[in-house]
């Protein structure tokens, strides 16, 4: 009975100890979770609380449980050299080293070497450590975006249009980042539709996994702050709606391109997942950044339509074995909706952030799956935390079915919780692909 370590208390780590306990193994899942996680505590073993940081405590909890292999979830432990430590015990894991994180953790280094191995896909950029030649490089860029380098949570990124207007607001901006010591990457802003292309890699092969599109707003319409992620879909065909046949390939192209060069440039196998999130533009599939990890909500979508055994998965991206691995997904569509406190992305003096501790029921999801994310189940119920609450997804044969389960689903959640309704509807892709058509003149 294969014993896996899971490390991570998010809905996609829910999803991924779904994966892993649904494997014809039988493994037996060992947790460790920042905050205890009653969906995944529930397919668990044995789970620990503690700190992603607290090297000692993981590798202990590996070794007195006889772990075969980790997988790591979330972007924390593996900037804190989580793989690194269990390797040095013996435990393979399915994610990177600290050193090869940085594909996500350092957006310059990233930049870097897609320039220096000529990959195709970056934007205009630059990397300021003082703000000598910022204003001259401002005025080379038709539209901006401001990336502040390392983990920033998903919020560092500034973009001309969202965060700010004018070449003068850039420049104030890029003088309080490097004012504050970080180093600033100023790059080309796209414009285009986004997808998440989330690859598995052993070190030498690479194998796509289906596109899903994301949802950052935190409103309908696309409107109000960017999120972490109010939901998500993929579609029968593992494919978006906006693309042209090349664009996936391209975008698969690029990534097998930099799991090469990180080979080359580090000496390491890269093994893990690395998503890329892709813009479609006027001129091809371009690189926005690279996550080091699934996606989330993305795992969601992609993780439940897996044929193939996860265990037999990860055991070959361990191997570097790979290519001897039929991976098969379902040719179903998928739609998840994240359940969120009302006052979810809006400012601590708004009346709704009041709702965000507040107690929820959750009756039955219908068809629908239910993945937990931030929620603190107490004694007396369940409660909701300042951050996503639960992941619904419906999968069905076709987009409106998937849509209609997973809104039922949703709708069994009581409490102060809001979602995105659009998400998944038709008139919302429709708007991706005039938006696509419009600026391809096609
Ligand atoms: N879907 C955004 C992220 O996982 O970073």
């Amino acid at each position: 009975m294969p014993k896996i370590l899971l490390i991570g208390n998010g809905a996609r780590e829910h999803a991924l100890a779904e994966a892993i306990t649904r494997s014809q193994q039988k493994p037996l899942l060992f947790s460790f979770m920042k905050s205890n996680n009653p969906g995944i505590a529930s397919l668990s073993a044995k789970t620990m609380l503690g700190s992603y940081s607290d090297l000692q405590a993981i590798t202990g909890f590996a070794v007195e449980n006889k772990i075969e292999f980790a997988v790591i979830g979330p972007e924390d432990p593996l900037n804190n050299g989580v793989a690194d430590a269990l390797a040095k015990i013996n435990i393979p894991a399915v994610g990177p080293t600290k050193s090869l994180a940085r594909l996500e953790t350092s957006k310059s280094f990233t930049r870097n070497l897609v320039s220096k191995y000529n990959i195709p896909g970056n934007p205009q950029f630059k990397v300021f450590t003082t703000i000598n030649g910022v204003e001259a490089f401002l005025n080379e860029l038709e539209g901006i975006v401001l990336k502040p380098d390392g983990l920033t949570g998903g919020k560092g990124v500034q973009v001309q249009g969202d965060h700010f207007e004018t070449k003068e607001d850039a420049l104030k901006l890029c003088e309080q980042v490097l004012g504050g010591g970080s180093s600033l990457i100023v790059e080309e802003k796209f414009d285009g539709e986004e997808f998440s292309l989330q690859c598995l890699c052993d070190g030498k092969t690479v194998v796509a996994t289906p596109l899903v599109q994301d949802h950052k707003r935190r409103f309908d319409g696309d409107k109000g702050p960017n999120t972490g992620g109010m939901g998500s879909y993929s579609l029968p065909d593992h494919s978006m709606p906006f693309l042209k046949p090349k664009d996936l390939g391209d975008g698969l192209e690029i990534t097998r391109q930099v799991a090469a060069a990180l080979l080359k440039e580090t000496g390491n196998p890269y093994k893990g997942v690395m998503y890329g999130g892709f813009i479609a533009t006027k001129n091809g599939v371009k690189l926005l950044e690279y996550n080091a990890r699934f996606g989330d909500p993305e795992a969601m979508n992609i993780l439940p339509l897996l044929k193939t055994d996860f265990v037999e998965v990860c055991r070959h991206i361990i191997a570097g074995t790979l290519d001897k691995l039929k991976i098969e997904f379902e040719h179903k569509a998928t739609v998840c909706k994240y359940v969120v406190p009302k006052g979810y992305g809006l400012p601590a003096d708004h009346p709704d952030a009041a709702s965000s501790k507040a107690r929820i029921e959750v009756g039955n999801v219908g068809k629908a799956r239910l993945y937990y994310s931030s929620v603190d189940k107490k004694e007396d119920g369940l409660y909701l935390s300042a951050s996503r609450a639960i992941g619904i997804v419906g999968i069905a044969g076709d987009l409106a079915e998937a849509r209609k389960i997973a809104e039922e689903g949703v709708k069994a959640v009581k409490g102060p919780v809001a979602y995105r309704e659009d998400i998944g509807t038709e008139a919302l892709i429709q708007k991706r692909i005039d938006h696509m058509k419009k600026i391809r003149k096609d």
